[in-house]
């Protein structure tokens, strides 16, 4: 199994250029389910969990052709409604095709995704949402299956927003018969991205970005040709690295709207941060400052970027108290970066960071995505050597991570 093997101590300094966002073409690839004909994306990230969402397209009967960042999906032979246990396991978000398939096919049968190292993440809020736009919801054999002649717009309340279940009812909605609202919807620019899509398809959405998002449902959709917006979480990622590291990057091909609560902290925490239109250049500081964060829905700080943070805040001057609101097992990287010689304590939902004056390189396990960047970050500044392994996490998420911390002046490599 690969690993990555960092020597730690070296300034960053150079430019970036980011990727397009994991989170936003997930749902994208998943509406060309909605339309019969070509879809072309580009910008599209080359991840595990890209694969993995073509892999269960072509099982569902779509043609998919990938070069590169460019993919083109064609749905037209769209002919099964199952997305099996053995490709949703490997990504939950694989869930996604449970809306899509419903308002095109009338029914889907999607194997129910579980639980994942970070939380419990129970999908009943789509399912309320769904069975609202008038779907029949069975749970058996840990499947989920949905279906309905011809779904119905609803009002739809959801008791705590969610970013998939947003979209999920999104997609559902846009082909239902009349009006759809949806309160307390997540305003993440991913689900931003995906309305866009969909109006571009023809469908009549307006509202997101807000809490409250109203669908017209229309009777068909076309295909669309769209470019995936920039992954704010792999912008944050090397912000905090610059930051970490007292370096100075360049980010380019970034949103730099859709990080502010990141750059608001970094700000707090002393790094320099300029904005351009498309980029931003972090210098940081050579003392980081305490700071306390509390992960929040956008435009709150977000839970993507926690682990990423307690990194920063561990050789910070001072303590910091850090709040995790949105997933009930998210300290997991925790016990692996006090194998690094952080000084953290777990209270709940909070932790506590001690600044120590430096981490010292060990080997550690990734337990998922966002806790295998943090290791990384740690790696950075450690003294010596530290090795991540279990870095196939990592691949689901970040492209050529590596290689682009090998550029910005980082002895870093992957071992095979
Ligand atoms: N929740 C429910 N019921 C539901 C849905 C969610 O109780 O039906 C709870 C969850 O358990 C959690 C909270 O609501 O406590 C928020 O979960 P949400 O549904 O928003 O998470 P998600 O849609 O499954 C997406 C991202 C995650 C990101 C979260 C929060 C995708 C594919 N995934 O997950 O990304 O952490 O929103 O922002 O968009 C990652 O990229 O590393 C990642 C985990």
């Amino acid at each position: 199994m690969d690993k990555i093997v960092i020597h730690g101590g070296r300034r960053l300094e150079g430019s970036v250029r980011i990727s397009g966002s994991k989170n936003a073409a997930l749902p994208i690839l998943f509406s060309a389910l909605l339309t019969e004909g070509v879809n072309t994306y580009s910008n599209v990230p080359r991840l595990r969990d890209i694969d993995s969402t073509l892999l269960l397209l072509s099982r569902l009967g779509v043609r998919v052709d990938a070069g590169g960042s460019s993919i083109r999906i064609d749905a037209g032979g769209l002919a099964c409604h199952e997305a099996p246990y053995d490709l949703v396991r490997k990504m939950r978000a694989s869930v996604l095709a449970l809306g899509p398939l419903v308002a095109r096919l009338k029914r889907a049968r999607v194997s129910l995704p579980g639980g994942c190292a970070i939380g419990a993440r129970p999908i009943n809020l789509h399912l309320k949402g769904l069975a609202a736009l008038g779907a029949e919801i069975a749970l058996e054999h840990g499947y989920v299956t949905a279906s309905a002649r011809r779904l119905r717009g609803a009002e739809i309340y959801f008791d705590i927003v969610t970013v998939t279940g947003t979209e999920n009812i999104l997609m559902a909605a846009a082909l239902a018969e009349g009006t759809t609202v949806l309160r307390n919807a997540a305003r993440e620019p991913e689900v931003v991205a995906l309305a866009d899509v969909l109006n571009r398809m023809g469908a009549d959405i307006t509202g997101a970005g807000t809490p409250e998002i109203t669908i017209r449902g229309v009777d068909t959709l076309r295909p669309v040709s769209a470019e995936i917006i920039p992954d704010r979480i792999e912008t944050g990622t090397f912000l905090v690295a610059a930051a970490l590291t007292a370096g100075c990057v360049t980010i380019t091909h970034c949103e730099p709207q859709h990080v502010g609560a990141t750059l608001d902290k970094l700000r707090e925490a002393g790094a320099r941060i300029d904005v351009q239109d498309q980029s931003l250049t972090i210098t940081g500081p050579e003392r980081i400052a305490s700071v306390d964060i509390k992960t929040q829905p956008y435009p709150g700080f977000a839970t993507d970027m926690q682990a990423q943070f307690m990194v920063l805040m561990s050789v910070a001057d001072g303590v910091s108290v850090i709040s995790e609101s949105i997933f009930e097992n998210r300290f997991i990287h925790v016990s692996e970066l006090r194998r690094l010689g952080a000084d953290i304590r777990v209270s709940g939902n909070t932790a506590t960071v001690r600044g120590v004056p430096r981490l010292s390189g060990a080997p550690v396990m990734a337990t998922d995505l966002r806790a295998s960047a943090c290791l990384v970050l740690a790696g950075l500044v450690a003294d010596n050597t530290t090795e991540v392994h279990r870095v196939y996490h990592l691949d689901r998420g970040y492209e050529s991570l590596e290689d682009k911390f090998a550029a910005l002046g980082a002895a870093i490599r992957r071992v095979k």
